[in-house]
């Protein structure tokens, strides 16, 4: 979705820091500059749908009723769940993720699958594409100043690195075999009602269909897996030539597999 974006700090602080005036040359929003004015009156005095407001925990991005920031609640479920009860990750056995693995997840939205990731490949590389200049920031940012009591938590998420780009042109311009695990979880094409955590992602959020080519440049840029989550009741895996799925129709999702040797 296209909409005019501004950014400003909460009513009692003036100047730009640092990290902010990174913020808003990396994501091009225009400054407002508050003069203690509500939110309600900046958006109506620029003319924009959304504000996104500077605090030191991390950028918030509100538009209409919805409030979007980074948050890693449903990557901590999952670790915890692992941590305390060897729950195995859906994701982590359909990537095989193994300690020094670098994963590349094309699909970054909130972070969840990414954090999970890197916690299980502490001595790989994670990078996280988002082509949501909105998204990218603010999970970007978010990230950035996130600070937890939970240090295996912190040290996941500091270790991924954010980009701002289209998956397809990223890929493109990468060598063979420069990833171990590429990773893609698109928009679902029909939306699962109840999934209220990626509500106000799906504001933001790039809607459009995973593409077939990109799937190929995808298995020429990874050494072991291509994988892909979708939901396991529609066509999307056999438009995209995928053939190896786990996770069976009475899961909400599953995954498709591309193994590259
Ligand atoms: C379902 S969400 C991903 C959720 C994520 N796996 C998580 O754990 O939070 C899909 C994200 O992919 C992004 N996206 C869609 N098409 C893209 C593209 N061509 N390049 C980069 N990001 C894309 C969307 O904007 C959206 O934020």
């Amino acid at each position: 979705m296209n909409m005019h974006i501004i950014a400003t700090t909460p009513q009692s602080v003036a100047d730009i820091d640092q990290d902010f005036a990174q913020f808003l040359k990396d994501s091009g929003f225009p400054f407002a500059a508050r003069k203690k004015k509500s939110l309600e009156c900046l958006l109506r005095e620029n003319n924009a749908q959304g504000v996104v407001v500077w605090l030191s925990e991390g950028p918030v991005l509100y538009c209409g009723p919805e409030k979007f920031f980074f948050h890693p609640s449903m990557a901590k479920n999952r670790l915890a769940s692992f941590r305390k009860f060897s729950v195995p990750d859906p994701m982590v056995k359909a990537c095989a993720l193994q300690d020094n693995d670098s994963f590349l997840d094309c699909t970054l939205g909130l972070g969840a699958d990414a954090i999970v990731a890197s916690y299980f490949c502490p001595s790989g590389e994670v990078r996280g594409l988002e082509s949501s200049p909105a998204i990218a920031g603010i999970v970007k940012w978010g990230m950035k100043l996130y600070n937890s009591q939970i240090r295996w938590l912190n040290e996941a998420i500091k270790r991924i690195e954010v980009i701002n780009c289209d998956h397809g042109q990223y890929l493109r311009e990468q060598k063979d075999n420069s990833y171990d695990i590429v990773y893609f979880d698109p928009m679902f094409r029909k939306p699962l009602m109840k999934s209220q955590a990626i509500g106000p992602l799906r504001l933001l959020a790039n809607p459009l269909p995973l593409e077939k080519k990109v799937i190929e440049e995808a298995c020429r840029v990874a050494r072991k897996r291509v994988v892909v989550k979708e939901m396991p009741s529609g066509s999307e895996f056999s438009r995209l030539g995928i053939e190896k799925v786990i996770g069976s129709r009475h899961n909400k999702i599953a995954f498709g597999i591309i193994d590259i040797c």
